[in-house]
């Protein structure tokens, strides 16, 4: 990815920043441009820096706004285009889906086109240049046994999931039909630094140190692969250098948790973070003894709920020679430490939106005995 011109969008996001941040250490000699509409999920903080010391070029805009995608990509003529925008929570989705369909379908089609447009040339498209749309496992729906290869058929349940399907299958359409430059990832759960508190791990840390019960859904055991985003990003980095246009890659790590026990070894490592360091404390509503499973509070079940994600990712590991490096016990101990040591940007969040989000989602929720 030497002396490229470099799209990323949703680079404001919790992948997208992560990723914009190692791109920008590693990609020297590129052009990173990130666009991003700064919705709820976007934080302008997370890249500030990188913004106003020049490593990139910041522009916020939707990309499902046909005009202004079509001149952004006039004027910088990029051979890389990584799609990490949309929507991306499913109990939101559930909530309301338009937005999920404008920025995670119309969003894609119409960076698609804008790709197609600025790559065109006579016998084709241009050289070295790529498409990378950043999908979810979820689009395989939900396995009860095994893992879902990359040749399973999508079965969507949510809202957003069926989204990200749809985008899947447009992206596919534009290479089979066009022969377009384009490889597309799925991903299994991410957790890291950066993450919006609505997702399940920061979530709960968020919880226990605000003073809240830890909401589990239905009975706690539905499952979730969750691999550290720095894995996540290392893959598509690797993924860009190595593949053919025309591929579908599986990323995960095997590393499968139900939510009632990933939830009890959240509250041992946030209680043992408390412990070890006095200056965690005093952003915390509980000592560190309050900090006991006592917190979790069994709620009515999220509708549709996917029992068990699962994937395999064999063909990464073989094609690409991609393999996960950060084990997860110790990734989430990192995590941990670092949401504690970062309370300044959690207050901030969680103090808009995300109170009324909160309050609607969670408030009146029934509690199951
Ligand atoms: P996120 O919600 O944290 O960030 C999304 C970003 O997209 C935000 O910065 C937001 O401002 C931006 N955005 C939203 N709508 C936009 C629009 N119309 N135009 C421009 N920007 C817009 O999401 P995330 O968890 O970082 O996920 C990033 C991508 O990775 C998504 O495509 C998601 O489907 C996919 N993914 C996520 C996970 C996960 O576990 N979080 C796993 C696999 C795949
Ligand atoms: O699998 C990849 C997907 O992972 C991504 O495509 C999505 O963008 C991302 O949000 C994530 O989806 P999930 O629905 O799996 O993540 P979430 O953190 O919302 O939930 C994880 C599990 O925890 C799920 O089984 C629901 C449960 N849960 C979640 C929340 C927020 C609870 O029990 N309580 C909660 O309060």
């Amino acid at each position: 990815m030497e002396d490229k011109v470099i799209i990323i969008t949703g680079g404001a996001g919790f992948i997208g920043t992560n990723f914009v941040r190692m791109i920008s250490k590693n990609a020297l000699d590129s052009k990173i441009i990130v666009i991003d509409l700064l919705t709820y999920a976007g934080n302008i903080e997370n890249i500030k820096d990188l913004i106003d010391s020049k490593k990139i070029i910041f522009i916020q805009c939707d990309i499902s706004n046909t005009q202004k995608i079509f001149d952004i990509f006039d004027q910088y003529n990029p051979e890389y285009i990584i799609n990490f925008a949309a929507e991306s929570h499913v109990d939101r989705s559930i909530l309301d889906s338009r937005k999920f369909i404008e920025t995670n379908v119309l969003g894609t089609q119409t960076l698609l086109e804008a790709a197609r447009r600025n790559w065109t040339v006579d016998n084709g498209f241009k050289d070295d240049v790529m498409y990378l749309q950043v999908s979810t496992d979820e689009v395989y729906g939900s396995i009860e046994k095994g893992y879902f290869t990359e040749k399973n058929p999508l079965d969507p349940h949510s809202p957003y999931s069926a989204s990200k399907a749809s985008a899947d299958l447009l992206v596919k359409s534009y290479f089979d039909t066009y022969g377009f430059p384009a490889v597309i990832t799925r991903c299994s759960n991410n957790y890291g630094p950066y993450q919006f508190p609505e997702k399940l791990i920061p979530l709960i840390i968020n919880n226990i140190v605000s003073g809240k019960k830890l909401p589990v859904y239905g009975d706690g055991k539905n499952i979730r692969d969750w691999i550290h985003v720095s894995d996540h990003c290392n893959a598509i980095i690797d993924i860009l250098n190595k593949s053919n246009s025309g591929e579908t890659y599986n990323i995960g790590s095997n590393t499968e948790w139900n939510n009632i026990d990933l939830v009890r070894l959240i509250i041992k490592v946030v209680r043992a973070e408390m412990e070890k360091n006095d200056g965690f404390q005093k952003y915390s509503k509980f000592s560190p003894n309050e900090i006991t499973e006592n917190l979790i509070e069994f709620v009515k079940d999220r509708p549709g709920h996917d029992k068990r994600y699962a994937i395999d990712s064999t063909k990464i590991m073989e094609v690409i020679g991609w393999k996960p490096k950060i084990f997860f016990e110790k990734g989430l101990r990192d995590t941990v430490h670092w949401y504690l040591s970062n309370q300044q940007w959690v207050k901030k969040i969680v103090s808009g939106e995300y109170k009324k989000y909160y309050k609607q989602m969670y408030e009146r929720r029934e509690v199951l005995k």
